[in-house]
């Protein structure tokens, strides 16, 4: 194992003042983006939308990375150029999602394992051929006042670890992430209670995988109030809650931590990493690696039509720079009326 690669790969992952685009929804989640703005889901459609994101001149020096589809990887730009090779002349990092959803974990109550790692090896194999040099994992719990149970945590912490040792074999940075559902009408106290134990099942597992730490990214979830909470924790109190829990439960030699936004709008997403950064500093870097929160403004400005590709790349790189303002605490409010 390259381990000192590994490192760097992931230290320019979290490099300052940038972060990570999500662009890997699977087939079925993309059909969901294209139906709210009325696009029917074609490979084409597919295609263009993707080209439109990646091709926005300016937004590299925002953007560190972008984590692609299996279909994604594989597909060319207007011009030609295979995806990964047009954000690598860019200074971009192509990353892949590897991991093939989340399946019914048997005799538990509904609750979930991340499925994936059967050929896994001879996959990362072809990714790294393909150009992609990190990876993403994702693992799901959803809370009620008795789950997750520790059956979940220890199902998914174990293929989370074994996920993150083949990648480093094969020399792609794994980005690991063990997502808390923030959909539930739990309290933050709670959020922050499972967050914890996620991730100590979690790190226990890596370790015991042999996992290089500092070649390593963790994609996690803030802790805030459930969203059907009658209390809605501010702002300032997600920071400091996310903090806290972290400090508790994330060592010091991950350099980076790159939230989801999981269904926070977009300026909520961004106005929360600003505070945790205004907060520091801290043992790692904190920054995104966001969808929704990216793209959704882009998305509806694009709506399928070659005469919005200009709106829409205006509004991804706004959205870029505002995440990029928020990884120092340098965001405004007053920012996002530009
Ligand atoms: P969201 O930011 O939309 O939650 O997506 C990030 C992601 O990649 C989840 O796996």
């Amino acid at each position: 194992m390259d381990t000192n690669a590994l490192s760097a790969t992931a230290r320019a992952l979290v490099a300052p003042g940038r972060g990570i685009l999500a662009a890997d929804e699977s087939s079925g989640t993309i059909k969901k983006r294209f139906d709210s703005i009325g696009v029917e889901s074609t490979e084409e459609n597919r295609r263009a939308y993707r080209d439109l994101l990646f091709t926005t001149e300016g937004a590299a020096e925002f953007i560190s990375g972008v984590i692609l589809f299996d279909e994604t990887i594989r597909q060319k730009a207007d011009d030609g150029t295979p995806f990964p090779q047009l954000l690598a002349s860019k200074g971009i990092i192509p990353g892949i999602k590897v991991d093939t959803g989340a399946k019914k974990l048997a005799l538990t109550d509904g609750e979930t394992v991340t499925e994936g790692l059967d050929g896994l090896r001879e996959r990362l194999a072809e990714y790294r051929e393909l150009g992609a040099r990190f990876a993403k994992w994702r693992a799901t719990y959803t809370i009620t006042d008795v789950l997750p149970s520790q059956l979940a945590y220890d199902a998914n912490a174990h293929a989370l670890a074994r996920y993150a040792a083949l990648c480093q074999e094969a020399g792609i940075v794994p980005i690991v992430e063990p997502e808390v559902l923030m959909e539930g009408t739990h309290t933050i106290e709670r959020s922050a209670e499972v967050t914890r134990a996620a991730h100590e099942a979690l790190f226990a597992q890596l370790y015991e995988a042999r996992v290089h730490l500092p070649g390593t990214l963790l994609k996690p979830n803030m802790v805030l109030s459930g969203y059907d909470c009658p209390t809605q924790a501010s702002d300032d109190e997600i920071a400091q809650r996310t903090i806290e829990t972290f400090l508790a439960s994330v060592p010091a030699a991950i350099p980076g931590i790159v939230f989801l936004s999981g269904g926070q709008t977009d300026e909520q997403a961004t106005a929360r990493l600003d505070a945790m950064n205004k907060l520091g500093p801290h043992p790692w870097e904190l920054s995104f690696s966001y969808g929704r929160a990216l793209q959704a403004p882009a998305l509806k400005a694009w709506k399928g039509e070659a005469g919005n590709v200009a709106a829409a790349k205006a509004a991804f790189l706004h959205r870029a720079r505002l995440n990029g303002a928020a990884r120092s605490g340098s965001y405004t409010p007053e920012m996002e009326k530009v």
